[in-house]
């Protein structure tokens, strides 16, 4: 690993420090081992801003500070040449699934790889525990039997935390289980998969639990749309 992508970790880690809604810097450490192997799989792909992307990915995240464009600030301080650091901004600014949404379009290579890197961080077990977590940082009940998953839900409402419905079980429908769908390289696509299925049987296990075969059915439903 370079210096620089170092010295990156070591701002994040500033960033990050404190935070329990799922971003804390272990995050952002799974997220660059991610990429390394999905760029083992792409040499053509710029390593360098890959990683650096990885570790800078979330520090302007709109749920973990008002302070925006500490991204750049920090690569202009650290002297990255303009080229490298556009290319940087240009990673971290177009992976975001509230502005990305579950079918993306990325422009370079780059850009998918950080993209899925971040999404596997979001899947399987790990997955699942994050979304526990951030829902009891947030407030906000396991689940609630009686909402079910909003359909179409729009960019506006999914930020809003106070809508109804917004238990850690609709994370799943709202976002995750659409994860697999938005899987750019095929090193995260296979490792998606694995993932996907792995949410999939949790939350069946879930719903016997709980006897709740009413969440099964629109479980059943739901993923043939998807
Ligand atoms: P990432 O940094 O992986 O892109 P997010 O910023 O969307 O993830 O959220 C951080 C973690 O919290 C993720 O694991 C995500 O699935 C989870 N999360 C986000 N929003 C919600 C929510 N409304 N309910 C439960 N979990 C959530
Ligand atoms: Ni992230």
């Amino acid at each position: 690993m370079s210096g620089m992508v170092e010295k990156a970790l070591v701002f994040a880690k500033e960033c990050h420090g404190g935070d329990n809604s799922g971003h804390d810097i272990a995050h952002i450490l799974r997220v660059l081992a991610n990429a390394e192997r999905i760029l083992a799989e792409i040499p053509a792909a710029d390593a360098e801003a890959v990683r650096l992307a990885a570790a800078l990915h979330d520090v302007d995240d709109y749920k973990l500070s008002e302070n925006n464009g500490r991204a750049e600030k920090f690569l202009q301080e650290a002297g990255i040449d303009e080229a490298l650091r556009e290319k940087v901004l240009a990673i971290i600014g177009a992976i975001s699934f509230s502005k990305s949404g579950s079918k993306p379009h990325f422009s370079r290579i780059e850009q998918a790889i950080v993209s899925d890197a971040d999404k596997l961080d979001a899947m399987g077990a790990i997955g699942v525990c994050r979304t526990v977590m951030y829902s009891a940082a947030t407030g906000r009940a396991l689940f609630e039997p009686t909402e079910f998953p909003a359909e179409n839900l729009s960019a506006a409402a999914y930020k809003n935390k106070n809508r109804a419905g917004n238990h850690a079980i609709n994370h799943f429908f709202d976002k995750l289980l659409r994860l697999k769908g938005a899987m750019q390289t095929d090193a995260g696509r296979r490792e998606a998969e694995k993932r996907h299925r792995f949410m999939i049987a949790f939350l069946q296990e879930f719903f016997a639990d709980v006897e709740a075969p009413e969440w099964q059915s629109y479980m059943d439903s739901y993923l043939k749309q998807i």
